[in-house]
């Protein structure tokens, strides 16, 4: 084996405990095969089961993926349908082997406006998955980063007006536990695929600190090994948290030398 084989096999020294990906563009797949984009999306559900296989595969114990944002109503109401068809149709295929394969799955977002069907498919889904502990699998859909921050506030606000949380207890790490996702750790590594360099109101509160990985490839191209470039991309960073860069070498030398 060449060394240069080596080392891009080499799995990255430091993982990403928690990755989000913002699945960017199946439509674009689509049209570039003049096929409609509901086969793109189809082609991005592809993408997903692999990319599943793969970050569990490399130990990566969070994934969360925004399936569809708050903005996403306003695109044609025929591709509304089919993703929300898709969405249920998928978790049927899927939900028996990401259970065998101990995933808990999980969704965020704003639930209440989707159909019967679809909430009691999600809701299916995350009680058979409950139990299980390999891969945190989160799915946002309806959600947006500002509705996450508004609805934390919301419910801290009703447990201040009862008196369960005097205003003086407030901080950040209090605040966050009324966040989705609070009890996993904040995201490393944001990825957003088909070329746009933008957030998208994603997980505002919990990317903070991330690290953020673009890159040009559309979502059902996005493969295991486009996630292993990304994971040793994040494995080359240096997350300063705030400190120098001298902070951080001499830290991580004392923490060698212990
Ligand atoms: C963005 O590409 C993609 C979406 C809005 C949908 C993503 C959904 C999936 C991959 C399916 C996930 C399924 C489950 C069960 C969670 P785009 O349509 O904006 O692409 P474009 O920018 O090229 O038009």
């Amino acid at each position: 084996m060449s060394k240069k084989k080596q080392s891009s096999d080499a799995s990255p020294a430091v993982l990403p405990a928690h990755i989000a990906i913002v699945m960017d563009g199946n439509g674009r797949w689509a049209k570039k095969r003049m096929m409609p984009r509901a086969a793109g999306h189809k082609a991005g559900v592809a993408a997903l089961k692999k990319i599943i296989e793969s970050a569990s595969e490399a130990g990566i114990k969070c994934l969360t993926v925004f399936a569809f944002s708050s903005e996403n109503w306003n695109r044609p109401e025929r591709e509304v349908a089919i993703l929300m068809d898709l969405f249920v149709s998928s978790i049927k295929k899927y939900l028996p082997e990401l259970q065998q394969a101990g995933v808990v799955l999980r969704f965020i977002g704003d639930r209440s406006v989707f159909s019967d069907k679809l909430k009691a498919s999600l809701q299916q889904a995350e009680t058979s998955t409950q139990n299980n502990n390999f891969l945190n699998l989160n799915i946002a859909m309806n959600y947006g980063g500002r509705w996450d921050i508004t609805e934390a506030a919301k419910k801290m606000l009703q447990d201040t007006s009862s008196g369960a949380v005097a205003a003086e207890q407030i901080n950040e790490s209090l605040f966050s536990e009324y966040l989705s996702l609070a009890d996993l750790p904040a995201v490393d590594l944001f990825i957003r695929t088909g070329g746009e360099h933008r957030i998208s109101n994603f997980l505002l509160w919990q990317c903070a600190y991330s690290e953020l990985y673009f890159t040009d490839v559309l979502w059902p191209d996005f493969n295991g090994q486009e996630l292993k470039q990304a994971t040793q991309w994040f494995s080359s960073r240096q997350r300063r948290f705030g400190r120098t860069g001298e902070q951080v070498e001499e830290d991580a030398v004392s923490e060698h030398t212990k």
